[in-house]
Order: structure tokens, then C-alpha cells, then sequence
């Protein structure tokens, strides 16, 4: 769910141990638009695979790290759970991992305000200003139907990875990070 790759500096500069990155997305203009508007210098560090997550064929514990930022909003439950499986099986043992997504601020005081403008300011802007772009306005919707990261994590969970969960912006998007451990994790059991 690489998208653009917006990340991808950020993580390369901090880490320099980094050798490459793995970039997946379903969507081959994601690929496109990531390199030719974004990453032409630093190419050579990112490997892009045209590919739908939930039925990758990257070989089990293949990653260091994975991380996924504003990917998982589409995925309904039993999509989080195959999620959470394949999650958990391409990690190393001791591997890593962090994603956010946006999120319903579930108990915010000023969430109404926040579900009016996700639900109808965002779109009549896109609409008026962008020509007819609809990149955002279809965050209220899946914000309404992704809800959080809680699912997720439960997922994750049982699949054996430690989690820690955060809310962010009063909610407005949550966030998991944690750690495949290393030497008990659960048998890797074949592929679907
Ligand atoms: C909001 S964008 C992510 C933005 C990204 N963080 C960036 O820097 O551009 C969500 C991306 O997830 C991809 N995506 C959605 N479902 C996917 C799936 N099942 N497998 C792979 N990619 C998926 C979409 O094609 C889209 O590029």
C-alpha cells in the first residue's frame, strides 16, 4: 500500500542501514507517478512490486521492517485479519512494524464538527477547486466504515505480534507499532 511513497525519504534518511525497500501497491500509476514525480534519485534503493497485499507472494519472513501509512482505511474486518496474517508471516522473527491510518475520533467534543467536514466540506472543495477530483472525498466514508486501528490489532495480535496502539490527533487517526518476536513465533502455516 505503498502509494507515492511519501515515507520513503524520511526512512531512508534515519536509517541508513536500510538497503532497500520493497514498495507494494495494487495500482500500477501509484508505481508510475511514485517514481517519475518523486523518487528518480533515490531509484535505485526501491523495488517496486505491482501487487494486491492480500495475496502477495513475497517469500515468509522477508522483512525487516514493514510499515504501511494511510493504506489499510479500504480494508473491511476479514480483509484486516488476511492483513494481519500476511503481516505476520513475511516479518522476520524480531522484525518490526508501524502503520497509521486515518480513524473516526470516536468520544472527541468537536467530532461532529470533524464528520461534517470530512462528510461535506471535504467534497464540495474537491469538487469546486479540484476538478472533480474525489482523492478525499471518499475519507468519510471509509473513516465511517474502517472506524480504527482496535480490529487491527486485535488481528495482529492473535496472529502472535506484540502491539502497542496510539490515537492521534484526538483521534483522528490511529496507529500500531510492534514486533514480531523473535523465537516464538507461531508455525508459518502454507500459503492459502
Ligand atoms: C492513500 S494511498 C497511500 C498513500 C501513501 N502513504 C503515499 O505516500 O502515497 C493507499 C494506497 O494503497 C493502495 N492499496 C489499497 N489496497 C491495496 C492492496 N490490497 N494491496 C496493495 N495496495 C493497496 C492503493 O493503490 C493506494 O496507492
Amino acid at each position: 500500500m505503498a502509494g507515492t511513497g511519501e515515507i520513503w525519504p524520511i526512512l531512508l534518511a534515519r536509517h541508513e542501514e536500510i538497503r532497500s525497500i520493497t514498495a507494494i501497491d495494487i495500482s500500477h500509476q501509484m508505481h508510475l507517478h511514485a517514481l517519475d514525480r518523486l523518487h528518480k534519485d533515490r531509484s535505485s534503493r526501491i523495488e517496486h512490486l505491482e501487487a494486491d497485499f492480500l495475496a502477495n507472494e513475497l517469500p515468509a519472513a522477508f522483512a525487516d521492517i514493514a510499515i504501511s501509512s494511510f493504506g489499510l482505511k479500504t480494508l473491511n474486518r476479514s480483509q484486516q485479519a488476511i492483513f494481519a496474517k500476511d503481516l505476520a508471516r513475511i516479518l522476520k522473527p524480531g522484525g518490526v512494524f508501524s502503520v497509521i491510518e486515518a480513524s473516526d475520533p470516536e468520544g472527541w467534543i468537536l467530532r461532529p464538527f470533524y464528520r461534517f467536514y470530512l462528510d461535506r466540506i471535504l467534497p464540495l472543495i474537491e469538487k469546486l477547486f479540484l476538478k472533480g477530483a474525489q482523492d478525499f472525498s471518499m475519507l468519510g466514508i471509509y473513516t465511517s466504515e474502517f472506524q480504527n486501528c482496535s480490529h487491527l490489532a486485535a488481528c495482529l495480535q492473535d496472529e502472535g505480534l506484540d502491539v502497542v496502539q496510539t490515537r492521534y490527533f484526538f483521534g483522528c487517526a490511529t496507529g500500531l507499532a510492534g514486533r514480531k518476536p523473535a523465537g516464538r513465533e507461531k508455525p508459518i502455516k502454507a500459503r492459502r
